[in-house]
């Protein structure tokens, strides 16, 4: 039985059996129908929140059009969050006051709710690959697409897509440098070690957090062979 599981809410538990009860798997926590949550994926907060879903993507609700996509092996610090595209007024007339919100009546439909969160020029979903890192405080903008390996920067607010295996900082987020060359790069990401049945992932973790690739080849054959 691999030690690494999936469905634990609580995936960090001391020698002596205490559970770090702050740091959570995604996945275990949130049941939302426009959130998606890939395995392994946690978060860790100082404070236990009731309402996971509700902290890390406040804006968005069961009938806003987008969605989040969150993949595998994200790494996500205290106070981490997502302003998704429902959170953006109407921005294409003269004032951006959300009068329909406030004038709901008996009569108005959940199709009449559902119509209110489609606003012209929202932008879409907002998409994280695998084995992102997000330091404390990461604000994350609505629309964006954050690629696999990414480092995001304590107190990062990241507005624009980020290519894979970059780090970015500062507000609004830019490049820091990428963490390898391209060639590596596009290795990691077709060697997906995310994807690999976690008895192999769990048995080859080291060579995983190391930075020899020829090793990480081999093991990437053996699990293809098997
Ligand atoms: C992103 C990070 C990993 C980079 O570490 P590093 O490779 O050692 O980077 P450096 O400290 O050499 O900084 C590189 C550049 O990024 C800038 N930078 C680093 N962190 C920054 C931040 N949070 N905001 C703005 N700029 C930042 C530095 O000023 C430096 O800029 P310069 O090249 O113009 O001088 C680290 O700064 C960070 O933010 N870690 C997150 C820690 C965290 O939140 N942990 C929570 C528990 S998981």
């Amino acid at each position: 039985m691999p030690l690494l599981n999936p469905n634990k809410t609580h995936p960090m538990a001391m020698p002596d059996g205490t559970v770090i009860e702050q740091t959570v798997q995604l996945k275990a926590v949130i049941d939302h129908p426009r959130i998606e949550v890939g395995d392994f994926s946690y978060y860790h907060n100082f404070e236990i929140l009731q309402d996971y879903a509700a902290f890390l993507a406040p804006y968005l609700f069961p009938p806003s059009p987008e969605k989040l996509t969150i993949g595998k092996f994200c790494q996500f610090a205290h106070g981490v969050r997502f302003i998704t595209s429902t959170a953006n007024h109407d921005m294409s007339g003269f004032s951006t006051y959300p009068f329909q919100n406030f004038m709901m009546t008996p009569e108005t439909t959940m199709d009449d709710i559902v119509a209110m969160f489609h606003v012209p020029g929202r932008k879409g979903d907002t998409v994280v690959g695998n084995d992102v890192w997000m330091g404390m405080d990461c604000m994350v903008m609505p629309g964006v697409t954050i690629g696999d390996g990414v480092i995001c920067a304590a107190r990062s607010v990241i507005a624009r897509d980020v290519p894979p295996y970059s780090i970015v900082a500062g507000n609004p987020a830019r490049p820091v440098r990428r963490r390898f060359d391209d060639a590596t790069i596009a290795a990691l990401q077709e060697i997906r070690w995310w994807d690999w049945p976690v008895e192999a992932i769990e048995a080859h973790h080291a060579v995983i957090t190391g930075a020899d690739l020829d090793a990480l080849r081999r093991i990437a054959d053996e699990v293809a062979c098997r």
